[in-house]
C-alpha cells in the first residue's frame, strides 16, 4: 500500500490491454495498474479510438457529452467510462461527436490506407487533450496528480495551468510529463494556437509556443509541467546533450535540468511470464528449462525453418523505424547470414525494412523469416524460443523487449544507448557476470562482433545456462520503479502547495 493514497489521472494516447502500438501502451497499463493495486485512484484518460477492445471482465458505460472550446466555437465530446476488474483503475474514453469523427476511425496514429500519419493529427490530439479534462471534470471529484505522456498529452499540462487555472477539479493539482520518446514531438503550424483558445501575441520566438516557426507539442509539455520525467537514468543524461538524442530540444530541457528524472520503466511480469504465459504450448522457468527447447522446435516449424543443420536462432521484435536500428542490419546482412545463425524478425512499419526482411526472406527462406503485422502471440513465442534476441537501436528511451527476453532466458545483445544501457551488462564468461551482449557505436562491426560473442557462449552449454539464469533471476517488475513515481508525485505536490507553478508570465521564455 502507498502511504498516501491519491487520486490520479493519466492521460495517454494508448493503454494496454485497450489498445498498443508500441511501449508506451505495456508502461501506462502497467503502471496504472500497479498504482492501482497500491491503493491509489486512478484515472486514464484515453481517445476512444474504433480499435479500442475491452478485454473480458471489462465493461463501460456512458457519460454525458459535453461542448468543448475549440476556437471561436465548441465542438461536442462525447465520454464513457470503462472499468475491469480492480474497481480502483477506471479508463476516460474519450470521443469527437464532430462531423470529422476524430477518433472513430480504422488508424490510430496513421491512415492504413496511406500509411501516413492522419492530415489533421494536430487536432486530434489537441482535441483529445481539451476534451480530457472536459471528462474528468464530468465525474465531480478532485484529481491530485495529472501525469501526461508524450507530446499527445502534452497540451493538458498547459490547459491546467491557463484555461482551467480556477476550475475547482483541478484545484492543488500536481502535474508530471513523462517523456517516451522524443523523437516524436507533434510539430505543426501555428494556426493551432487559436484552436487551443491562445491569442497569437503568445506565438513570439523562445515562447513556450514557437519551435522554429511552429508550434511542437512535446515543447509545450515539457515548459508547463511541474516535473518531467522520462523512462530511464541514461535517457535523461542523453536528451540535454543534443545531437540525435536530444532532437532540437535540448535547450529547453537544459532550462529543466533540475526538474528531470529518469525512471526506469518496469514491466508487467505476470502477463511477462514464462512460468504462465498463455501464448505458449509450453510453459517453462528458471528451474524448468525443457520447455524452452520445445518452445524453440515449435518456433522452428512455424517459421518453415529445417530441423537440421541445428542453428542458433536470433530474434527481433519490433516497429520498424529508423530508431531501432534496421539499418545496421541492412549493411550487416550477409556477414550476419555468414555467422550461421538464423534470424527471426516481426515487425510492421516504414516499407523499406518490410522489403528488406521480405528480400532477405525471400532469398535465404532456410535462415531468414520475416512476419510483419502485429501478433501478440508470435511476440511472445520469439521471446521464448529464440537463443538470443537483438536490439541494435540508434536511440532506445527505454525499450520493453530486452526486459521480456531477459524474463525469457534469451540474453539480449543490444546497443548501450538509454534503458538498454541501463538494464543490459556485457557477459563475463570469466566471473560469470553479466546478463546479455553489448556494443557502443552505431557501427555494423561492433553490432556483428556482438552477435559473434553471443553465438559462441550459446554454443557452451554451461556459460549459456549461467548466462540465462542471471537474466530470468533479475526483477524488472514495476513493483520497483512505482515507488519513485509516488516520490515524484510527492515531490510535484510540494511544489503546488508552495506555490510554484508555470503561469503565462513564468514561462516566457523558455530557453
Ligand atoms: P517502442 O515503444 O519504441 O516500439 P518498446 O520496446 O518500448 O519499443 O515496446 C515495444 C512493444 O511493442 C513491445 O511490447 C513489443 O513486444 C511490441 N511489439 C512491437 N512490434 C510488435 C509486433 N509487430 N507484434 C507484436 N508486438 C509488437
Ligand atoms: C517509447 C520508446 C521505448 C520505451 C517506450 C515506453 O516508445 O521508444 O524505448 O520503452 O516508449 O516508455
Amino acid at each position: 500500500m502507498s502511504d498516501t493514497p491519491l487520486s490520479v489521472a493519466h492521460v495517454a494516447s494508448e493503454m494496454t490491454p485497450l489498445i498498443k502500438i508500441g511501449g508506451l501502451a505495456d508502461v501506462v497499463g502497467a503502471l496504472a495498474a500497479e498504482q492501482a493495486r497500491r491503493g491509489h485512484r486512478v484515472t486514464v484518460a484515453l481517445p476512444a479510438y474504433q480499435a479500442v477492445s475491452l478485454p473480458a471482465g471489462w465493461s463501460s458505460r456512458a457519460l454525458d457529452s459535453r461542448p468543448v472550446p475549440w476556437g471561436m466555437g465548441r465542438e461536442l465530446a462525447r465520454f464513457a467510462l470503462a472499468s475491469g476488474p480492480d474497481p480502483r483503475l477506471r479508463v476516460l474514453l474519450v470521443d469527437h461527436a464532430g462531423d470529422r469523427s476524430f477518433f472513430d476511425r480504422p488508424g490510430i496514429y496513421d491512415d492504413p490506407r496511406s500509411g501516413e500519419g492522419y492530415p489533421d493529427n494536430a487536432e486530434r490530439f489537441l482535441f483529445f487533450c481539451r476534451a480530457a479534462l472536459e471528462g474528468l471534470k464530468l465525474l465531480k471529484e478532485r484529481f491530485d496528480v495529472l501525469h501526461g505522456h508524450d507530446h499527445q498529452a502534452a497540451w493538458t499540462m498547459c490547459f491546467v495551468r491557463t484555461h482551467e487555472l480556477h476550475t475547482p477539479t483541478f484545484k492543488d493539482l500536481a502535474t508530471v510529463f513523462t517523456i517516451h520518446n522524443l523523437g516524436y514531438q507533434g510539430i505543426y503550424d501555428p494556426w493551432v494556437l487559436g484552436l487551443a483558445g491562445l491569442g497569437g501575441e503568445l506565438f513570439y520566438p523562445a515562447s513556450p509556443f514557437e519551435y522554429w516557426g511552429r508550434v511542437n507539442y512535446m515543447k509545450v509539455g515539457l515548459v508547463f509541467a511541474d516535473l518531467l520525467s522520462t523512462v530511464s537514468p541514461r535517457y535523461a543524461q542523453e536528451i540535454q546533450t543534443g545531437g540525435e538524442f536530444g532532437a532540437g530540444l535540448e535547450g529547453v530541457l537544459a532550462r529543466r535540468a533540475g526538474d528531470l528524472r529518469g525512471i526506469l520503466n518496469g514491466i508487467d511480469d505476470a502477463y511477462w511470464d514464462p512460468a504462465a504465459d498463455p501464448y505458449l504450448a509450453h510453459r517453462y522457468g528458471p528451474d524448468r528449462m525443457e520447455g524452452k527447447e520445445l518452445n524453440r522446435r515449435a518456433l522452428i516449424k512455424e517459421c518453415g525453418f529445417p530441423s537440421a543443420p541445428e542453428m542458433p536462432l536470433v530474434g527481433m521484435v519490433s516497429r520498424l523505424a529508423e530508431q531501432k536500428g534496421f539499418d545496421l542490419i541492412e549493411q550487416g546482412a550477409d556477414a550476419l547470414l555468414a555467422l550461421g545463425a538464423r534470424y527471426v524478425v516481426l515487425g510492421s512499419g516504414e516499407a523499406r525494412y518490410q522489403d528488406l526482411f521480405r528480400r532477405l526472406m525471400a532469398a535465404h527462406p532456410d535462415r531468414v523469416h520475416y512476419r510483419s503485422g502485429f501478433d501478440e502471440r508470435f511476440a511472445h513465442l520469439i521471446e521464448a524460443g529464440c537463443d538470443l534476441f537483438l536490439m541494435p537501436s540508434r536511440y532506445e528511451p527505454c525499450g520493453l523487449n530486452q526486459m521480456y527476453s531477459l524474463r525469457y532466458g534469451t540474453p539480449p545483445i543490444v546497443r548501450a544507448v538509454g534503458g538498454l544501457a541501463d538494464t543490459v551488462q556485457e557477459f563475463d564468461p570469466l566471473t560469470g557476470a553479466g546478463n546479455g551482449f553489448v556494443f557502443q557505436r552505431f557501427d555494423a562491426e561492433e553490432m556483428l562482433a556482438a552477435v559473434r560473442r553471443g553465438l559462441a557462449t550459446c554454443r557452451q552449454p554451461g556459460l549459456c545456462a549461467r548466462l540465462r539464469r542471471n537474466g530470468m533471476g533479475q526483477d524488472f517488475s514495476w513493483r520497483r520503479s512505482v515507488d519513485r513515481y509516488d516520490a515524484l508525485y510527492g515531490e510535484a505536490r510540494e511544489r503546488v502547495a508552495a506555490g510554484r507553478i508555470a503561469t503565462l508570465e513564468s514561462v516566457r521564455a523558455t530557453i
